[in-house]
């Protein structure tokens, strides 16, 4: 059989790490495929640095839009990442009757509803393992392994640039800063790293994880979304302390009167195994009520794992290119027509509406009373304390000094009465500055 026909838009960090799999392990490929798959024009701003990763082994053209015009290219892998030229180059591949790969999580994320219709309409496939969790296979097992169950909770490490910060902060001790030089160094980073620290990127995939694990839209806009960058190292050594570590997790969950989906750091207790999920790795917990509880462990960025993600969509492709599409697996694994009503049916909770624990620290002036207060009017909030902790007066603020650091453990309570609690206790003299409030999951 004829090798599929490829088209490349941008050859940067996965855009080299796609070209050079397929080049290294094209007759393994081949015999998985049942045909070959050959990149026969990348395109790319850059054409002295797209010819000298491809040399002559495809056409280099600056013109993404000279691919799409191509009739013998049969699929589009668009890796130039945004919303703006890639958008609507998606959009025109699939008008133009080509299948697409895309690792554009932040382009589903917010326009996979529009996306996902164009090639329904025009009965091409939009493949993106590689958006999620670079190259751990989590769509493939969400959508297909798990779609006996009825899933209750998905949470995970699928940022590897915080996780790589995190890492590094508290394992050496370095600063922020110099961290994240490091991760755009290596090729994790986005090409904006505001969208990494400020949990945008985690939440554009916990959105694509909602979508597919309980049959709703996707809705970026309803996400909660907080980064690391207010994170402090004494939050990280206090919840080491605890028995807990730190990591930004994105997680959705099946609640009583709707879906969580949120991204936030959370305290994790120490003896989890996504706890020890270091560097720029990534981890998935999903919960089924048939399976129990599945991990997925792996490399989610860099060039060669995301490239094995984007390999794997192509070779799904190859197998599917010219057959009835009716029959294969929806892009969001439930059938586009249930998604409307599964949307209103199951709203995507405020944050005020989820549930959660949370560890509080809390500074304060070090006298007599100012913890019965506290507790207190948590207490009133029907807010049940786990644990308490008092630092010495000394080891926070020098000897002599008069403050001190509360830090308390919470058990399960709503966000709302949380938030009401929080501000009460803000508002007393005696707290002497804002409160730190990080949420606590178990994952059991
Ligand atoms: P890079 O910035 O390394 O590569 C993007 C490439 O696209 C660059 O070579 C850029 O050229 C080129 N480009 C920009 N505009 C155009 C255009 N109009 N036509 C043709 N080429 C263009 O990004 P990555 O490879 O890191 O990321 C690509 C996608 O994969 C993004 O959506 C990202 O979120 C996603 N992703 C990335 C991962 C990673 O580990 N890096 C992991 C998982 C997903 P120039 O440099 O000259 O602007
Ligand atoms: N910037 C992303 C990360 C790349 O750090 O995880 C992988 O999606």
């Amino acid at each position: 059989m004829k090798p599929i026909q490829v088209g490349l838009l941008g050859i940067g960090t996965v855009g080299s790490g796609t070209f050079s799999v397929l080049q290294r392990n094209q007759e393994e490929i081949r015999r998985r495929a049942g045909r070959g798959i050959e990149i026969a024009m990348v395109a790319d701003l850059d054409m002295t640095r797209a010819k000298q990763v491809v040399g002559d082994a495809a056409k280099v053209v600056g013109d993404a839009r000279e691919i799409i015009a191509n009739p013998d290219i049969d699929v589009v892998v668009e890796l130039i990442g945004g919303y703006g030229i890639a958008k609507a180059l998606v959009l025109e591949a699939i008008a133009a009757g080509k299948h697409v790969v895309t690792a554009n999580k932040a382009l589903l994320a917010v326009h996979g509803t529009e996306i996902f219709k164009a090639a329904a309409e025009k009965g091409v496939i939009v493949a993106y393992e590689a958006a999620v969790a670079g190259g751990i296979p989590i769509i493939k097992a969400l959508r297909e392994g798990l779609t006996a169950n009825s899933i209750q909770w998905v949470a995970g490490i699928i940022n590897g640039t915080t996780n790589f910060i995190l890492s590094e902060m508290r394992d050496k001790g370095l600063d922020f800063d110099v961290v994240l030089k490091e991760a755009q160094a290596l090729g994790y980073a986005e090409a904006d790293p505001t969208f990494d620290i400020e949990g945008v990127d985690a939440a554009h995939k916990a959105t694509l994880m909602s979508a597919i694990a309980f049959g709703i839209p996707v809705q970026f806009d309803k996400a909660y979304v907080e980064g690391i960058t207010k994170l402090s190292g004494a939050d990280i050594r206090y919840a080491e302390q605890l028995g807990y570590r730190i990591k930004l997790l994105g997680i959705t969950k099946r609640a009583d009167k709707g879906i969580e989906l949120r991204v936030h750091p959370s305290l994790v207790p120490a003896k989890r195994l996504i706890a020890n999920v270091e560097g720029a790795m990534n981890a998935v917990v999903v919960h089924g009520d048939a399976v129990g509880t599945t991990l997925y462990y792996g490399k989610g960025a860099g060039s060669e794992p995301t490239a094995s993600a984007v390999i794997a969509d192509l070779v799904d492709i190859a197998r599917l290119h010219g057959a009835d599409l009716a029959h294969s697996v929806p892009p969001l694994a439930f059938q586009s027509n249930t998604l409307g009503a599964a949307g209103k049916e199951l709203p995507v909770l405020p944050m005020a509406e989820v549930v959660t624990s949370y560890y509080l620290r809390i500074r304060v002036a070090d006298e007599a009373g100012v913890l019965a207060k506290i507790t207190g009017i948590l207490a009133n909030a029907g807010i049940s304390i786990d644990a308490v902790l008092q630092r010495e007066a000394d080891e926070v603020g020098g000897e002599g000094s008069t403050q001190t650091d509360l830090i308390i453990l919470t058990h399960d309570t709503r966000e709302g009465d949380m938030d009401q609690a929080l501000a009460e206790i803000q508002a007393l003299p005696t707290v002497l500055a804002p409160i730190t409030r990080i949420r606590k999951e178990e994952l059991n």
